[in-house]
């Protein structure tokens, strides 16, 4: 028998408690050895869990306890986590996580600390869907070029509404943390955090790249309006967040933004809470990978996934997959350098001349207008909502400075990019 002790027995740790029990059969059979939780940690234990497992506020039940082989952190956060589970593996205990910001921060070191002892985290990146697995076994013979995906389940869910049924930005935010999908700061997903976290994860097993969140592009969703989904749905396209990585050269460029797709791509018809990848190697092409990506069931799927493999052979992969350099040369491009077109709403005082001022700092600042249209916001102000032909990162970034101390500039104009 395998013994689990759950750190965090919130949306996800439940639903991983739930699983063991009602899947009981299929657990057993697949892992070839019965797998039961022993017991559970949170910080409050007078509220009714609903679950017949033994409750305790102190990480010590767990982490010294001799009977127990498998530890699933499941509380969130970084550090106070990066402690416990070091302390679990010390004691030659096998960590499960799902804890991306964890991973986003420490996974390099954690790699070292583990050595052969497992270290699994599927469910730390797209919640249910098996993208590290794919990454890093089933695609291992591969360079691999570039990864884009849809990998946050709550500013998906909350662009479909805000698309398909108009609905605002507050009301659809709080209905994605009642269903249990945002982190317990919505700042991480709507800022693109969350997001970054799975995206770096996913760029170490693909390319070795050790980076941190400060070292990459990453902006959320919290500016986009109707304005913007009325131009997208005019013009033929979805606006998503994205996590990019591509390789090009001895350069990878790690990006998370919301983005312009044309909707007839696959991965603008990922609705909902879904999270959709596209990883593409040098030998075998596009492969795609679609499911839930948050929400308990769905991501403690993953979780208990892990634990199977665990109890089956109690051995890990190296924990990122490889176990000498990867790919020595790739260093991480900068920001500057990018290379993208891009989607402009600027809020303008609607007079004789505007238009003929706006349009020079695009031309000083050598952007090319792709298309533009006008739409008054009241009796005296209007948006102009410009796409422009591809350009560099940094001449945007310098033109909005300049269009934004223009005295006839209501507010800084939002930028999306098209991809
Ligand atoms: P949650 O519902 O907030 O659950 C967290 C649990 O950890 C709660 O039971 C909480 O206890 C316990 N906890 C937190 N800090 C603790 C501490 N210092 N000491 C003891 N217990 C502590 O969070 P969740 O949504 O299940 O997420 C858990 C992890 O999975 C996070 O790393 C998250 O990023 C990741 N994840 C979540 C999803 C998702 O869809 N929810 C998907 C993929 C990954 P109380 O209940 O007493 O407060
Ligand atoms: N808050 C995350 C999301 C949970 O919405 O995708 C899954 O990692």
């Amino acid at each position: 028998m395998i013994k689990v002790g759950i750190i965090g027995v919130g949306t996800v740790g439940s639903s991983v408690a739930q699983i063991l029990k009602d899947n009981a059969d299929v657990i057993t059979a697949r892992a070839g050895v019965e797998i039961v939780v022993k017991s559970g940690v949170v910080r409050n234990l007078s509220k009714d869990r609903g679950l017949d497992i033994k409750l305790t506020d102190n990480v010590d039940d767990i982490l010294d306890d001799e009977e127990i082989d498998i530890v699933v952190e499941l509380m969130g956060g970084v550090e106070e986590p990066f402690k416990i589970v070091q302390r679990a593996l010390k004691n030659s205990k096998a960590v499960v996580t799902a804890n991306k910001a964890l991973l986003a921060y420490h996974r390099y070191e954690l790699q070292t600390i583990a050595k052969d002892i497992a270290f699994e985290y599927e469910a730390s990146v797209a919640g249910g869907i098996p993208i590290i697995n794919a990454l890093r076994d089933g695609l291992s013979a591969n360079h691999i070029e570039s990864i884009v995906g849809i990998m946050n389940g709550t500013c998906n869910y909350m662009m479909t509404k805000m698309t398909n049924d108009g609905i605002e930005y507050d009301d659809i935010l709080k209905e994605a943390q009642d269903l249990g999908y945002a982190e317990a700061d919505p700042l991480f997903d709507v800022g693109g955090y969350d997001t970054a976290h799975k995206l770096l994860i996913l760029a170490s097993i693909a390319y070795g790249i050790d980076a941190k969140p400060e070292d990459i592009l990453i902006e959320g969703i919290q500016n986009i309006t109707q304005d913007d989904i009325a131009f997208a749905k005019e013009f033929g396209y979805a606006i998503k967040l994205l996590g990019i990585a591509k390789k090009d050269d001895n350069e990878v460029e790690l990006r998370v933004h919301a983005c312009l797709i044309s909707k007839d791509e696959m991965i603008a018809k990922i609705d909902g809470v879904m999270n959709g990848i596209s990883v593409v190697g040098d030998k075998v092409g596009e492969t795609l990978y679609y499911g839930a990506g948050a929400g308990g069931d769905a991501t403690a799927s993953a979780v208990v996934a892990n634990i199977i493999d665990i109890a089956r052979s109690g051995k890990s992969t190296p924990m990122l997959g490889f176990d000498r350099p990867l790919e020595g040369k790739l260093t991480l491009k900068s920001t500057e350098h990018i290379s993208s077109k891009y989607y402009l709403r600027i809020n303008v005082s609607d007079r004789a001349g505007v238009l003929a001022k706006i349009t020079k700092i695009f031309q000083q600042n050598n952007i090319s207008i792709e298309t533009m249209l006008q739409r008054p916001t009241s009796s005296s102000w209007a948006n102009l909502l410009i796409s422009t032909h591809t350009a560099l990162e940094k001449d945007i970034q310098k033109m909005i400075k300049d269009i934004e101390k223009l005295e006839f500039v209501n507010s800084t104009p939002v930028m999306i990019r098209i991809v």
